[in-house]
Parts: C-alpha cells; structure tokens; sequence
C-alpha cells in the first residue's frame, strides 16, 4: 500500500510521496497510531538565522510544541522518534545555549516521549567555528557534534542493532586473533572470555562518524542544471540509513515533516519502506525531485566497498602532545579582552616548535589511536 496523502503530492514516487506545505497540515491529515519512524532534522535553534529560517533559540520549545504533540499522535506504540539536532552558541559570549537539550526534557516530562538512546553524531569535517572563540582567541574547541535524540513512544520501540552491526576495529580484530585473558577490568567490570567470541561484526557504539562533504551528487549535479538552491544544511544519507534499517520493516511508513531535500524518502524509498516528506519551500522541492527523476526503478544499492577507507576515523587520544611544558599561561580574565596578537602568536609558535622537536607529525600522531 503506498502513502496517500490527501494534498496533490510535489513528488511521488513507488513507495513515497513529498509534499509541499506545513508540516502541521500535513500530519493533521495523517491517522492517529500509523507512524513507524519520524526520522527528522528540523530547523535548528539559531542565534543568527541561516537561509531557509531558523528557529529562535530562546523560543524553540514553543515553537516544537505543536510538533511534539502531532508527533506523539500518528506514531504506534512501537514506533521511534529520531531527531538531528545542533546546539548553538549564545550570541557574544563563549557559551553554549540549552535549547537541544531543553527540548529533549519537554519531549520526555512534557509529552511523554522516552528517551530510547541518545546519540552523538560526529563529523569530521566540521569547521572550527565561531572563529572568534575557537581560532582567533583559542578559548573552546571545535563543535564537530550533532545530537541525535532517538525517543519512543513507549519504553519499547521495536528495534534491533544487529541491523547496524560494524566491522570490528583493528584492536578487536587483533585481540580475536591474539586471544584475551578474561580479568576484572579497573572499572570493576568483569570480562569474561565470551568476550573474545569472534560474532562477526561488532555493535555499535552511539557515536556515530560520518564526513558531511557530499559535493558531487546526483542530487547536487541536478540542483545545478536546473539553477536550483542545493539545500544548505542536508544531513548524510548515512544517518536516516541507520535509523530507517535499525528501527523498520520493508512496508513500515517513515515521515520526516522537516524533510529540505528529501533526503529521508530517498533512503526510504530505496530501502523499500513507505514514505511521506513534508517541505515548506518550494525550491527545495523542485531540487529534490533529482533525487528520484530519472532513477524509477533504479537498482542503486548499498556499497559497502566504497567506505572502506571511512570505517575508522582515527583520533590521536588527547595526551598525544602534552609534555612537562605546558604552553601558554591561562588567562585569567577566561580571553574576555582580546589578547594582543603578536603575543598569542609567539606562544603558538613556541608549542609549533616544542612539537616539531619532539618529532611530531600530523601523520604519526594520526596513528596513534583510533576513535573505536
Ligand atoms: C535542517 S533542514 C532539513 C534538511 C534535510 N534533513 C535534508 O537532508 O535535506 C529543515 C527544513 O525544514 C523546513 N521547515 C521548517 N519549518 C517547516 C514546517 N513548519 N513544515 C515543513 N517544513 C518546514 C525548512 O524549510 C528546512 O528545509
């Protein structure tokens, strides 16, 4: 049975269809109890507004209010909520906002939402922004995390993580093969030798590693022939692929009411489940019918041979660098007044060279350790 929405669809497609208006209108027309999986990233809480409008951060739960409600309605018993979601930065000061996480308690003490797990998507490809805190004074690292908060209606949304399995890192790799010695672990977990079972692939963490650098799509490449915007904040298809494999069935109906250029219903559409995505743009629209134009019946699959290089981001742990000299005094003030940047400058050469004596280089610290 395929998705009818009762609006003429923008897109439709064998399994899905995508709609334009507000999602609100949308999932009014959607029965109570017939959701599987909202997979979503909707508009962030931004201090600044980005294209496509933003929400205010400080207003965000009023604004999601209406959302959660609908979203608690259409969903079964065993269905998830899945949503991407940014934190952001408080506007003149080096201070994250709590919107996210405001949300997540609404979501939770307001409407009865459970909290299944929360996930951590990081991408390596973040920018060290806002440069202001994070490369001209050097006060806070780089945000590289989205949250993911997966909530079920109920304590038991139907899942399963051996739709997700991973290879096993090199480390586990050499222990399987080396063999373990079962012993209680400092922590006072004790290992047994079940541990070192090779089950084949591993379980995977909630930190989730995924590059945002698409750059030459199908999708992209579409935008551009038909002088279409490229949807400036999409999500990887790796991670509404997770979702959608971990928490549905072929058949089960996925919605994302926040969908820009539908990447949610192309993943679902390939993954045979039904699907209805809800844009308020009609540009956005127009660009995601690339995504399915020209590819009915399409047989694109999944090829893993083509992430090998992308299974294991290695992160050097964070002691890689220290030694007894610990570089440039703390400032008091916390990098209030901006430091004078002939001084800054100096104390970032002098760690350039500490480091470069001590025969550090990008390349050896890379190897150090691995982020499994
Ligand atoms: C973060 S983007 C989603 C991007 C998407 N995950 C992708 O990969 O392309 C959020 C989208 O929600 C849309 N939006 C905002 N409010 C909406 C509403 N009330 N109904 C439908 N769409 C809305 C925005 O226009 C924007 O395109």
């Amino acid at each position: 049975m395929t998705v009818k929405p009762q609006r003429k669809p923008f897109i439709e497609t064998a399994h899905g269809a995508a709609v334009l208006g507000d999602a609100l209108d949308a999932l009014a027309t959607l029965p109570e109890s017939s959701v599987d999986l909202i997979m979503t990233s909707p508009p962030f809480g931004l201090v600044r507004k980005k294209e496509y409008g933003n929400v205010d951060a400080d207003r965000y739960i009023e604004w999601f209010r209406p959302f959660a409600a609908r979203f608690h309605a259409v969903l079964k018993n065993s269905g998830s909520l899945v949503i991407d979601i940014g934190g952001a930065w408080n506007q003149g000061r080096p201070t994250r906002h709590l919107y996210h996480f405001k949300l997540l308690i609404a979501l939770c003490e307001e409407f009865n939402f459970h909290l299944a797990q929360d996930f951590y998507w990081w991408n390596p490809s973040k920018l060290p922004t806002p440069a202001e805190w994070v490369t001209v004074r050097r006060i806070r690292v780089k945000d590289a995390i989205n949250t993911i908060w997966w909530l079920g209606k109920t304590p038991w949304p139907k899942a399963s993580n051996r739709r997700v399995l991973q290879p096993y890192s090199p480390s586990m790799k050499d222990l399987l093969t080396n063999g373990y010695r079962a012993k209680k672990r400092p922590s006072g977990h004790d290992i047994s030798d079940k541990f070192a079972v090779n089950n084949g692939a591993a379980i995977p963490p909630n930190l989730i590693a995924v590059p945002n650098t698409e750059s030459n799509s199908h999708y992209i490449r579409y935008c551009q022939e038909h002088g279409l915007p490229v949807h400036p904040a999409r999500y990887p298809a790796d991670l509404p692929e997770y979702f959608i494999r971990m928490l549905t069935e072929r058949g089960d109906l996925v919605i994302d009411p926040f969908a820009g250029s539908c990447m949610t219903g192309e993943i679902a559409e390939r993954l045979h489940r039904r699907w209805l995505c809800v844009e308020l743009r009609e540009d956005y629209l127009k660009g995601a019918l690339g995504r399915f134009k020209g590819r009915e019946g399409s047989k694109a699959k999944h090829d893993p041979s083509k992430k090998e290089d992308t299974n294991f981001y290695r992160i050097p742990r964070p002691g890689s660098l220290w030694s007894a000299d610990e570089g440039e005094p703390l400032r008091e003030d916390g990098g209030k007044k901006r430091a004078d940047r002939k001084e800054a400058g100096k104390s970032g050469k002098n760690l350039k060279n500490q480091n470069q004596s001590k025969g550090f280089s990008a390349v050896a610290i890379a190897a150090r350790g691995t982020a499994t």
